[in-house]
């Protein structure tokens, strides 16, 4: 495994690879919900390249960008089995006179988009730009972060990128908690109370087999479940996993997008019904 720092050599570099590259884009910090695209991206590709850049477009001013958890000598350890790890500095990404930002239009202003306005366009670009320097066959992206998924595939389809997006199961604790860098800001009884996103979710699947499919009800039921446990609700939205259009009533594969503020710490989880 080699490490990366500059944009150019990591360009020269996976121009010359003789093979299919997949790629695995992540702010570091890394748990076995990241690894598991690794696994995948082994299981497909001959190279495997990760990134490991905490995007500081993507954050809003008043956001956790300072205090984002980073650990890259651990983050090295973990990925000991792959080619590459890519690990720019920001002024080789956004060097002064940067000007140039995507913007996918309408999915990125729903949901996540509407309390993080700038986030998804920060996300569209830095992976635009990655997938520039590293050459990228196959983007291994996790449904954790379901929106940022379909955003992705919008943005690769619209440029016409090479690269296929592969989306991958979301990886959880044994409590239900989905594994997420984030979780290290919780405290023991937030992390106790952080299980309602969970147990909401769930909560929507049985509602289904049992027949309750109105979405509205669904959704008040589940704010309150959440609620019952100090939680504040970003938003609970049911959606087609299609084209991210709200529907009335839940049906077979839709999904159910949650966002929840376990006292300042913002997780968002998903499943699909
Ligand atoms: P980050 O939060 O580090 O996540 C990197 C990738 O890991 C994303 O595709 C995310 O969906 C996936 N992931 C995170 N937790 C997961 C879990 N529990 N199960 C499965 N996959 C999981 O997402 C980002 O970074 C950034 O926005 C990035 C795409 C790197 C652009 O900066």
């Amino acid at each position: 495994m080699q490490i990366i720092k500059s944009v150019t050599e990591m360009q020269n570099i996976s121009q010359k690879l003789n093979g299919k590259i997949g790629f695995v884009p992540t702010m570091g910090f890394l748990h076995e919900g990241h690894l598991s695209l690794v696994k995948e991206a082994h299981k497909k590709c001959d190279f495997v390249i990760v990134s490991i850049f905490v995007n500081p477009s993507q954050f809003l001013p008043n956001e956790d960008l300072d205090s984002y958890p980073r650990n890259f000598e651990q983050d090295v350890k973990l990925l000991s089995d792959i080619d590459f790890i890519f690990f720019p500095q920001n002024e080789d990404i956004y060097p002064n006179d940067y000007k140039t930002w995507i913007t996918v239009e309408k999915i990125s202003a729903e949901f996540c988009g509407k309390s993080r306005p700038t986030h998804f366009k920060g996300v569209a670009t830095i992976v635009c730009k990655l997938l520039n320097i590293v050459n990228a066959d196959f983007l291994f992206l996790g449904e954790k972060d379901f929106q940022q998924l379909v955003v992705l595939k919008q943005m690769t389809k619209d440029l016409n990128f090479k690269t296929e997006v592969i989306g991958c199961p979301i990886v959880r604790e044994k409590s239900g908690l989905a594994l997420s860098s984030r979780n290290k800001y919780l405290s023991e009884i937030e992390r106790k109370n952080a299980l309602s996103l969970f147990e909401a979710l769930q909560l929507a699947k049985i509602n289904f087999k049992n027949g309750i499919v109105d979405s509205q009800k669904n959704i008040s039921q589940m704010q309150r479940l959440i609620e019952e446990k100090g939680g504040v609700v970003d938003y609970i939205e049911i959606i087609d996993s299609q084209n991210l259009e709200k529907i009335s009533k839940l049906k077979e594969r839709c999904r159910v997008l949650i966002a929840v503020f376990i006292d300042k710490t913002r997780l968002i989880d998903n499943i699909e019904i």
